[in-house]
């Protein structure tokens, strides 16, 4: 039951005023219900697309404003649950589902503490959320006992090297008795005249959205991690890390490179044989203020498939057959009224100048892409090998399909 200092209760009070995010301005489907069921195989290195079943059922605990129907879109053959402390964002949510003609998705108002779900879901995304709460480990928990044997959990948790000036803030409008007072932190990050690392980062968030802000620099509770933290408190729940997720977040903000930031080759060597954890750790470690989001894939420790590692996935993937993506999107953009309007025509998902539109443009659907790139000058290998393939084959960069499996 709840009680004045139940923190689902405080957090959902704090959403409901500052929803999150702010709508997005575009929405998008495929037109081929079976695309991100396979990229998100291809991601975890299944090649066949077995691993995630096009009629999934789905959990977005904690899903904020677009994030459930995001997935929906995304996932329309799925059954996706979508569930919030905060009963605004829902609204949000399901005001926008109802403009689109989301009929796949059901919200719920409850608190992740409260669920019991046991062995229910394929996929549960859950990001940005389990560290808003004093024991992210409970939360945890609820989300592995959801996750079917073979499931896989999406999670994304704070980067502590990301929050230090943050945390500091956060204590300081606690000690002044304004927690959660925008107006009250708006007038303290104007007020600050000594230069710091904080005063710096606070006056350029000013212009950010007031969700943005609000977010950021004045979450009533949050607790923050590094690789080998998150490494133990997955452990805790029965789960591991699998993956690294790679997001159109994380990349533009340039915080997605898990390849460890040095080229000399004996030290290399040894990073590369260090298992998948660790080498991740050392990442961190080595770039700090500049390293990655920890937004990873985790799996039940009896997850029946085979626990791959980051170069078993990029081998997978040179043998793999590829063909470019053909299936269309059918897109929403949110007018000045604030509905989505569908626009009259569908995309095509072509890569980005970002990507090596090369072996886009090459993939014929007959050879592997060992064939495809052994002509290179330089064919792909190492750090290079998993770049190409997180810039072409997953969700977030959904270019290119293995011709194997339909
Ligand atoms: C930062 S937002 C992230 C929203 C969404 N996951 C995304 O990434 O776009 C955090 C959301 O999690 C919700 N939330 C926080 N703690 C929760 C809990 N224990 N149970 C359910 N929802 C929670 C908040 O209300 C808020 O909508």
């Amino acid at each position: 039951m709840s009680t004045d200092t139940d923190p689902e209760r405080i957090i959902g009070e704090f959403y409901s005023e500052f929803p999150y995010p702010w709508h997005a301005e575009r929405l998008t489907a495929p037109d081929d219900p079976g695309l991100y069921p396979a990229l998100l195989a291809q991601e975890l290195g299944d090649f066949t697309h077995r691993r995630i079943p096009r009629d999934a059922r789905v959990w977005v605990p904690g899903c904020g404003v677009n994030q459930a129907l995001i997935v929906a879109l995304r996932f329309p053959d799925a059954q996706v649950v979508g569930s919030d402390v905060s009963a605004d964002s829902l609204e949000l949510c399901r005001t926008a589902a109802r403009q689109v003609g989301a009929d796949n998705l059901t919200l719920r108002e409850e608190g992740i503490s409260d669920t019991a779900h046991r062995d229910a879901f394929d996929y549960v995304v859950c990001t940005g959320v389990i560290h808003h709460h004093p024991d992210p480990g409970l939360l945890l928990g609820r989300l592995a006992a959801a996750l079917r044997p073979a499931g896989v959990l999406e999670l994304m948790v704070y980067n502590a090297h990301h929050r230090r000036e943050i945390t500091s803030f956060q204590e300081a409008l606690r000690l002044l008795g304004c927690a959660g007072d925008l107006a009250a932190a708006k007038r303290l990050a104007g007020a600050l005249n000594r230069p710091s690392a904080l005063t710096r980062q606070l006056r350029e968030d000013l212009g950010e959205p007031e969700e943005q802000f609000a977010d950021t620099w004045l979450n009533p509770c949050e607790r923050n991690f590094t690789v080998h933290t998150l490494d133990r408190l997955a452990a805790a729940a029965g789960l591991a890390l699998e993956a690294p997720c790679a997001t159109p977040l994380a990349a533009g903000l340039g915080l997605d490179d898990w390849c460890p930031p040095f080229a000399d080759g004996q030290l290399a060597r040894r990073a590369e044989a260090l298992d998948d954890v660790d080498r991740w750790r050392l990442t961190q470690a080595l770039t700090v203020d500049r390293s990655p989001l920890l937004w990873f894939y985790l799996r039940r420790r009896d997850n029946p498939w085979p626990l791959l590692g980051e170069r078993d996935r990029d081998e997978l993937f040179l043998d793999s057959v590829v063909a470019p993506v053909t299936a269309r999107e059918r897109v929403w953009l949110r007018g000045r009224s604030g509905g989505y309007r569908p626009l009259d025509r569908t995309l095509p998902l072509l890569p980005g100048p970002a990507a090596r539109t090369d072996l886009h443009e090459a993939a014929d659907g007959r050879r592997t892409v060992r064939e495809l790139t052994a002509s290179w000058p330089e064919p792909p290998s190492g750090d290079a090998l998993r770049r190409l393939r997180l810039g072409l084959t997953v969700p977030a960069a959904p270019y290119l399909r293995a011709a194997t499996a339909g």
